[in-house]
């Protein structure tokens, strides 16, 4: 017998040709075919589709957006896609206690907006902001350039509402920052790639809208100049709210085959730099910042208006599409280093002596390591470059994945270099909270 049909409060579609989009995501994997794709509406058919689970055996892969870097949603064997695109509920707004209650389904553009239109402020911007979903930021904890002075996803959630094993809907947490009555199962679902039960929606914090900012160019001519900056800005008490760089390679590209904005981009590698706290658009500012960066700033560049503020970003946002359109089999990375160790990872990765090229998020030392010969690497040598630069950012006191998270890219490596006590804890919890293995299976652990 068909274990979905007569599936309440849901739109179900089962046609092999319609399940080839949800094979994809934003990674260079590809899922297997599921057994059907199920849109629910409403708790009935989370409710359902739970109980078939697990007596039919099947497992239930949560999909947002499909922009995920890390093959999380995608379809592994026996599985079914639940797609909570059609998730009802919206954005609102309680500026009150400064927080927005929004469902899974919503875009975290949309999340942003709602703030804004109550000059309140949602940080979290993963480059996929504009077209990702709520849900998928919280089940990956997503990360972006605002990290290094906001933090992730998980530093702005309140409480979470969560679909567990029972097939109901569980809330973890209050619409208050202080909520202290025993350990957040909230915060344990956040992040977790939908292993431990599914996010319906979450409450989250808001602040208010900064109402200044700068944005700077900064571009050098030795590229290593770049290196000691994060941290000596920080060291000094200045609090960038983006720090992004292009290392040499990647600039040069970005200007020979870019957009028409990409083509005007000044020195040999460039950092851009974001400052919103008040006062940041003052001259004493500027002078501030100028004296202290030293000879490295000779170059630096307010951008003056938002139409230059918008291309930079707009050339920003765009380099991974781009890097990935002129070399598709492309592998990208996400490593962290403390900002401190930053040179000793530059040093380190020309010492392993593979072709690799940076960018990303400088100011928080997470960096997008691109492998631009994957596809014509030997697969084995590959593995074992992967596993390097893993352990080199491990050693240095950092980790294999800041921002995009493990799902099926980095799976083997996290279980072959995290502490074997954390894999024990972490299924010792996958068995207690979801015993039958339906919820997002053969994912992270
Ligand atoms: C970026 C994505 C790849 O920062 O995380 O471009
Ligand atoms: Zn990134």
């Amino acid at each position: 017998m068909n274990p979905f049909k007569g599936l309440p409060e849901a739109t179900l579609i089962e046609d092999p040709s319609d399940l080839e989009p949800c094979r994809r995501d934003e990674s260079h994997l590809r899922g297997t075919l599921p057994l059907a794709l199920v849109k629910p509406h409403g708790p009935a058919a989370l409710r359902e589709l739970v109980r078939r689970a697990k007596a039919e055996g099947f497992g239930l892969v949560p999909r947002g957006a499909g922009t995920g870097k890390a093959g999380g949603c995608l379809p592994t064997e026996r599985t079914v896609v639940v797609d909570f695109s059609a998730w009802p509920g919206e954005a609102r707004v309680s500026p009150q206690d400064l927080c927005l209650r929004a469902p899974v389904s919503v875009l975290l553009r949309d999340v942003k907006a709602a703030a804004e239109a109550h000059g309140l402020f949602y940080p979290p911007d993963p480059n996929s902001w504009e077209s990702c979903s709520l849900g998928g930021t919280l089940a990956t904890n997503a990360g972006g350039p605002n990290a290094c002075k906001y933090g992730m996803t998980r530093h702005w959630v309140l409480a979470v509402e969560a679909l567990l094993e029972d097939g109901e809907l569980h809330t973890f947490g209050i619409s208050s920052v202080k909520a202290n009555a025993g350990p957040s199962l909230g915060q344990l679902l956040i992040g977790s790639e939908g292993i431990f039960g599914f996010i319906l929606g979450a409450t989250l914090r808001l602040t208010p809208l900064p109402r200044e900012r700068t944005t700077l160019l900064l571009p050098v001519k030795r590229w290593e100049d770049l290196l000691d900056l994060p941290g000596r800005l920080c060291g000094a008490g200045f609090l960038p709210s983006a720090f992004e760089f292009f290392d040499p390679a990647v600039l040069a590209e970005l200007r020979a085959h870019g957009p028409e904005e990409a083509r005007r981009l000044p020195g040999e590698a460039l950092a851009i730099l974001e400052f919103d706290e008040r006062g940041s658009t003052s001259d004493a500012f500027l002078e501030g910042l100028l004296d202290l960066l030293g000879p490295v700033a000779e170059g630096l560049r307010v951008a003056s208006d938002v139409r230059q503020r918008e291309g930079i970003w707009a050339v920003r946002r765009m380099t991974s599409a781009f890097l990935k359109e002129r070399h598709p089999k492309k592998v990208s990375e996400d490593i962290v280093v403390p900002r401190s160790r930053l040179r000793d990872f530059f040093a380190g990765l020309d010492r392993l002596g593979f072709p690799a090229v940076t960018y990303g998020h400088l100011g928080d030392g997470n960096l997008h390591v691109n492998l631009l010969a994957a596809g014509e690497t030997d697969p084995a040598l590959l593995d074992r470059q992967l596993m390097d630069l893993f352990r080199l950012a491990i050693d240095l006191g950092g980790t294999l994945s800041g921002e995009h998270g493990i799902g099926l890219a980095k799976r083997e490596a996290f279980l072959a270099l995290s502490d074997p006590a954390q894999i024990q804890a972490l299924r010792a919890l996958k068995r207690a909270l979801d015993p039958q293995n339906i919820f997002n299976p053969g994912k992270v652990l």
